[in-house]
């Protein structure tokens, strides 16, 4: 049988240099918490245990970081991270490899821990380096005459001869529970910091005899730590740089790839196309031939085949058909559903309304809590008036009505399949099928009308 899996992230830190008042690990990349990113590449490695060191804002932490699989561990005190680990040692299966992540490196990918993961046994541990022009402030990998590794200096501790070593520490490694249940009751805080270092392990596992198995991983910004707001703007851009290049190779066109943002799931079809500055939110899916102009911000939504979707529209909640156009300027709210065909334009807004086929609502209105059907037309400045105040009310629209312009259609209200609404009626009364309602005040012309003069 394969040994377990148990996975500890060093989740404790302050992170001062974000001068912020929620927990470093909680700030995001992608709109996704540090943490979280780190999370959800332990849960590919299928790991059944992970062990969260957290410290400073742990409250915060545990509220926002869920699930079955996360034990909490409290360090109260950060007196290094060899003193983060300890704690976390109580919860260790006595077969299990252990792997320590870090919850401020959010772009660790599986497949780099797989490797690490593979090399550790009872002979041997692992650890992941990086060879970097510039090494100043991390720890050195000490190797010795046959390049086997003997230990790590921290920057603090280093000799002149060791700072110039340009192969460092990303602080990530893997042992057996065995190993460090031996191992880490040794540290001693007698160093520059006064820290019980973690990477002091490394010279403990030398002296013990077992092997120190290196990996690199295959880009720098997979281990790239975030301490301050320039560290994590250049890794966000990164990780956005990295789902531009995903959706292009799945065959998606972006205008520019530099200009597009997701923040969440987005799944595409054949032959989409994305114009410049569109943010997607949460889990966003867009059928085959969907055109999205630019300026577009989409959250939580499903857009159908062959639907545009015009320059500065938002649509948050909503399920979109195929072949509807949308926009430009249109904003789409929660509950919004539009059937194959129907047509949003400009300055409409949109909340708990389903249109339906081929409906068009073209300018400047307000459809809220309504249930449209097909073939509908809504004139420009068409309100419902949902709101009483206290309650929200239902409209019913049936199918072929036709609205005219600049109408107030004063919830609860029904308009009859075919019945036609005359240009700036208030309607309250129900219209039943194939009526003309027509609710303003009678034109009145009054001939030989002076107009005032100045006096
Ligand atoms: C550490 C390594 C260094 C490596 C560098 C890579 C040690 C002693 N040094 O240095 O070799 O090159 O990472 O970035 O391990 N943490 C806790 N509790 C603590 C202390 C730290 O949870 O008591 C967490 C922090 O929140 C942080 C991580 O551990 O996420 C690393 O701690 P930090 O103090 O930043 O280590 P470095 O000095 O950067
Ligand atoms: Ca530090």
């Amino acid at each position: 049988m394969a040994s377990p899996l148990d996975i500890i992230i060093l989740a404790a830190g302050k992170g001062t240099r974000m001068h912020s008042d929620l927990p470093k690990v909680l700030h995001p990349i992608g709109g996704r918490p540090l943490l979280q990113h780190v999370i959800d590449s332990a849960r590919e490695l299928g790991a059944e245990q992970l062990l969260t060191v957290v410290g400073h804002g742990a409250d915060q932490v545990k509220e926002r970081i869920t699930g079955d699989d996360i034990t909490f561990v409290e360090q109260t005190e950060q007196l290094g991270t060899g003193h983060a680990v300890q704690q976390a040692l109580p919860h260790l299966r006595d077969q299990a490899k252990v792997l320590v992540l870090y919850g401020d490196v959010p772009l660790i990918r599986a497949s780099t821990l797989e490797k690490l993961i593979a090399a550790v046994n009872s002979q041997q541990m692992a650890l992941l380096t990086m060879t970097m022009e510039d090494p100043t402030g991390y720890g050195r990998i000490v190797r010795g005459p046959e390049g086997e590794v003997q230990a790590i200096v921290e920057q603090k501790d280093a000799t002149e001869e060791q700072r110039k070593i340009t192969e460092t520490n990303t602080g990530i490694l893997a042992a057996t529970a065995e190993h460090l249940r031996a191992w880490l009751p040794q540290l001693s805080n007698n160093n520059a910091q006064g820290e019980y270092y973690l990477t002091d392990l490394i010279a403990l596992a030398h002296q013990s005899g077992v092997h120190i198995h290196v990996e690199q991983p295959e880009a720098i910004q997979e281990v790239e730590g975030i301490n301050n707001r320039q560290q994590q703007a250049a890794l966000e851009r990164y990780y956005q740089q990295q789902q531009a290049e995903r959706l292009m190779a799945q065959g998606v066109t972006l205008m520019d790839p530099a200009r597009i943002d997701c923040r969440g799931t987005l799944r595409t079809g054949r032959d989409v196309v994305i114009d410049i500055n569109c943010v997607f939110e949460g889990e966003v899916a867009l059928a085959d031939g969907v055109h999205i102009g630019p300026n577009c911000i989409l959250k939580n939504c499903t857009i159908g085949a062959g639907t545009r979707i015009e320059a500065n529209s938002v649509i948050d909640q909503a399920q979109v058909a195929a072949a509807c156009t949308i926009g430009p300027f249109a904003r789409l709210r929660p509950g919004t559903q539009l059937a194959e065909g129907a047509k949003i334009g400009n300055f409409v807004e949109t909340k708990n309304a389903h249109i339906g086929a081929g409906s068009k609502v073209n300018h400047l209105s307000y459809i809220g809590d309504t249930q449209m059907g097909s073939g509908v037309n809504i004139g420009a400045g068409t309100i419902t008036c949902n709101y009483d105040g206290v309650n929200k009310h239902q409209t019913e629209i049936a199918d072929d009505v036709f609205v005219g312009s600049n109408t107030a259609l004063v919830a609860p209200v029904t308009l009859g399949k075919a019945s036609t609404i005359g240009a700036g009626s208030i309607v309250t009364r129900d219209v039943a099928e194939g009526e003309l309602a027509i609710a303003r005040a009678k034109q009145r012309n009054i001939q030989g009308w002076e107009r005032p003069q100045k006096t």
